[in-house]
């Protein structure tokens, strides 16, 4: 049987995708490697793992929006791929703090989230991430049921939320909110878009 035109397109664009998620972790280890990052490395770490963790978030919460408007469905096919890449870098995130800011250890980094709001939000996002990660794969829509793992996957808008109140808060005691405010519009618009969606104040188009 022929594999139709739009699985044969979205086969040869998925390694392109994985490739150009990856390419900040590639500069962010040649910058490493050749000792470029800057007066203090290990800021410049922990703060740009977190920043494309949340930069891919926004991109994550955008493909639905940007698949309806511009209606380009094969771009439903890259959301889960993008997700996965906003928890990797995550997850560097977490262990470049765990690793370089605390050394590892496990009752300093309980004592921080329980110190720094900011870190208590940060933690609760990632967990959020973790959750939706795990069930990520096409098996657990079996397994949890179509509906059940809709509700579960809706907590996206929630990590959102909770990676802005983080950020907000890190940059509150550096009264520095520029990036916040650019941040904070993207992700209450998409937020907005999906409300006004499921309100059915906007149109809804076949295949959604
Ligand atoms: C896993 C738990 C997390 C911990 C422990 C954590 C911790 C931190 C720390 C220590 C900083 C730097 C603070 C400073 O330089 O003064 C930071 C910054 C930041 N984090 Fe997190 N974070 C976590 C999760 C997340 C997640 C899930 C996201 C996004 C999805 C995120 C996004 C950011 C952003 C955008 C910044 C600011 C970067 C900048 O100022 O350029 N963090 N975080």
């Amino acid at each position: 049987m022929p594999v139709p035109k739009r699985k044969r397109l979205h086969h040869h664009l998925k390694p392109v995708v994985l490739l150009l998620c990856l390419l900040p972790l590639a500069v962010l280890c040649v910058q490493t490697l050749s000792n470029n990052l800057g007066a203090n490395p290990a800021e410049a770490l922990i703060r740009s793992t977190g920043l494309w963790a949340l930069r891919f978030l926004c991109l994550a919460l955008a493909i639905t929006p940007l698949r309806l408007l511009a209606r380009l469905p094969i771009l439903a096919s890259f959301r889960r791929m993008v997700g996965l890449v906003a928890f990797t870098y995550a997850c560097l995130h977490l262990l470049a703090y765990a690793w370089l800011e605390l050394g590892f250890t496990a009752a300093a980094l309980w004592q921080d989230a329980v110190q720094r709001p900011f870190i208590t939000l940060g933690l609760l996002c990632w967990l959020v991430l973790l959750a939706l990660a795990a069930t990520s794969p096409a098996r657990m829509v079996r397994t949890l049921g179509g509906k059940r793992w809709q509700a579960l996957h809706r907590w996206v808008y929630a990590a959102g939320i909770l990676a802005m109140l983080h950020f907000y808060w890190m940059r509150a005691g550096k009264h520095d909110f520029a990036q916040v405010w650019l941040y904070g519009v993207v992700i209450a618009g998409l937020l907005l878009y999906r409300l006004l969606r499921r309100w059915g104040w906007l149109r809804r188009h076949r295949k959604d």
